[in-house]
């Protein structure tokens, strides 16, 4: 067993995990973040998708010892003081979602995408959110929630929006 500390959606944690454990099943299985859900295990589907340090990443796609110092922010850690954020209620306007299971993964891959890119075409956000897959809504709503976050969001370099998204928790 190999000791972490980690920072996950605003609280410190220090657990004993198995070298070999996915940060995927370490926020799901040790810390209970079950909002992060597993789709594929493989890196293709993007349902894990979590922030790492402010950059969304698969999370099924590292271990849990990977994040060891690291500041995770998980759908869980998006809303503040009962109010959703921007892009949860984009989603939720926007009726971008059929079953939910891709949602939070497809969330935080769209807080990240419109971090780097604040006006982003309809085509930037069909590429960023390639690596996220929906077997239900065609895309079409989500292509609108993102695009509606996007023109709701003050300008703001995307740096400065990282430091936000991965500090707001
Ligand atoms: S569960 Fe991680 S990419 Fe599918
Ligand atoms: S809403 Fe069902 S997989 Fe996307």
């Amino acid at each position: 067993m190999t000791r972490i500390t980690v920072k996950v959606d605003g609280s410190s944690f220090t657990d004993e995990v198995e070298p070999r454990t996915l940060l995927v099943l370490y926020l799901r299985e040790q810390l209970g973040k079950t909002g992060t859900v597993v789709g594929c295990d493989t890196g293709n589907c993007g349902a894990c998708t979590v922030h790492l340090d402010g950059r969304s990443v698969k999370s099924c796609s590292l271990l849990a010892v990977q994040a060891d110092g690291h500041e995770i922010t998980t759908i869980e850690g998006l809303a503040t003081n009962g109010e959703l954020h921007p892009m949860q209620q984009a989603f939720h306007e926007n009726h971008a979602l059929q079953c939910g299971y891709c949602t939070p993964g497809m969330i935080m891959q769209s807080i990240d995408l419109i971090a780097d890119n604040p006006n982003p075409s309809d085509e930037d956000i069909r590429h960023g959110l390639e690596g996220n897959l929906c077997r239900c809504t065609g895309y079409q709503n989500i292509v609108k929630a993102v695009q509606a976050a996007a023109a709701a969001a003050p300008a703001a370099p995307a740096a400065a929006q990282h430091s936000a998204v991965g500090g707001a928790q």
